[in-house]
């Protein structure tokens, strides 16, 4: 169903304290609830599991940390009653991956905002659901896609925006992870539940985590604050790994309206190192964080090293630099998961526009189906959709809200 209201720049009345509750406490869950257990202005108020294992670890966690027990929620359809629950502002999705559209759909329709984890759904229509249900409850729907806060991402950004890098042309991005061992695991060695990724990908020829590459390329480009993605050619590449599973590599070239390209490719199953690529090129300079830093700006020598750290140092972007700082200081593991959780509670706590709306999470994730069509019809290009029927060059330029 179409609307008219639409949510760019949404925002919503400021919470004074982000009353939150967990789906899903398997690996990323739980890392997630340990990020938590940091943070101000927030109240653990439920938890949401399969397994009663997982909700006696997490509220173990809770009181380890010296915080109220949470209410459990355990059962196949507990997580609607958890965003039934009216004590609860903010759902906060860590499922496996078909299970996040509906999950943030019903917690919008109770009038919660969602946190969800990468990708937001697995199809065009499911994205196009979710974006309605945005629209129709005025809810914030906020893909958690920690990439975005990387500060090799941020630095380039800022170089961008101050025009070092002149006008962009073509962008890289990948999720490049060996996860081979984790497929065959348990999940008591870190396997994921039910083996969902695994089934999922397994002859699958699309790129099913897109997120990762594409979501810091979108906001440096502006999508759908000045550009669009506009279409897209995939090519599958094999990697065979036994005679019942069969993954495979995918290529994806975007092109926006605007006529720059993307290249977004996906490997998660031959001995490769671990790349998210991250490579900018613009013409008057270059930037890429895989396989090694490197920064190149028009009439000098590639930098590498010591000189790319220097140079990052002068185009440090203000979230690096406050709390990022501040972050690496309470030695977080990781800083861009840190920059993540804080702003997105700075964000609901002052009334403010998130970082990541429901177009980006739509726009991002919509690549997995688009990329499997364009594969199975031979390369051939397929159109990706304007989630903001016609609205992408209202807002000029991608900024965070302060
Ligand atoms: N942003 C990142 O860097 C990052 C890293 C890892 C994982 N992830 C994402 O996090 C999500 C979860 O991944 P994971 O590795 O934690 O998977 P996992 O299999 O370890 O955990 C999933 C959990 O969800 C629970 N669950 C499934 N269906 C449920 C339901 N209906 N109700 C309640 N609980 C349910 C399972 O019991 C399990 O504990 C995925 O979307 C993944 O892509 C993101």
């Amino acid at each position: 169903m179409e609307t008219n209201n639409h949510v760019l720049q949404l925002r919503c009345a400021p919470l004074p304290v982000v009353r939150i509750g967990f789906i899903g406490l398997g690996n990323r869950g739980m890392d997630t609830l340990e990020r938590y257990m940091i943070l101000d202005d927030i109240e653990i108020k439920a938890l949401c599991d399969l397994s009663e294992d997982n909700l006696r670890k997490a509220q173990d966690m809770l009181n380890r940390h010296g915080k109220p027990k949470a209410r459990e929620f355990n059962g196949t359809d507990s997580w609607k009653a958890l965003c039934e629950w009216k004590e609860i502002d903010l759902v906060y999705i860590c499922t496996d991956w078909n299970s996040h559209p509906s999950i943030a759909i019903h917690a919008m329709e109770w009038g919660k905002h969602v946190a969800v984890e990468v990708p937001l759904a697995m199809s065009v229509e499911e994205c196009w659901a979710v974006v309605n249900t945005a629209e129709q409850t005025r809810r914030h729907c906020f893909m958690l896609e920690n990439c975005c806060y990387d500060p090799f991402t941020l630095t380039t950004l800022q170089m961008a925006r101050t025009g070092a890098l002149g006008e962009i042309n073509h962008c890289e991005g990948a999720y490049i992870h060996d996860l081979r061992e984790r497929y065959a695991a348990d999940t008591k060695h870190g396997g994921y539940y039910n083996n969902w990724m695994a089934k999922y990908s397994m002859h699958f020829s699309g790129n099913p985590y897109p997120t990762h590459g594409l979501g810091p390329i979108c906001q440096l480009l502006n999508i759908h604050r000045g550009d669009r993605l506009d279409y897209l050619v995939a090519m599958p590449g094999n990697a065979h790994t036994s005679d019942d599973a069969h993954l495979n590599i995918n290529n994806t070239l975007i092109r926006t309206v605007r006529g720059i390209s993307i290249l977004i490719q996906y490997d998660v199953s031959t001995p490769r190192p671990y790349s998210r690529m991250q490579t900018t090129c613009g013409t008057k300079g270059f930037t890429q964080k895989y396989p090694i830093r490197c920064i190149m700006l028009d009439g000098h020598d590639a930098l590498e090293g010591e000189a790319t750290e220097s140079l990052m140092k002068q185009y440090e972007h203000r979230l690096t630099a406050t709390i990022g700082a501040e972050g690496r200081q309470r030695n977080v593991p990781n800083e861009m998961n840190y920059i993540m959780d804080r702003r997105l509670i700075y964000c609901l706590r002052n009334g403010l526009p998130l970082d990541i709306d429901v177009y980006d999470s739509a726009e991002w994730s919509c690549i997995t189906e688009l990329s499997s069509i364009s594969v199975d019809r031979g390369s051939q290009p397929v159109s990706i959709p304007d989630f903001t029927r016609g609205r992408w060059n209202l807002i000029k330029g991608f900024d965070f809200a302060y």
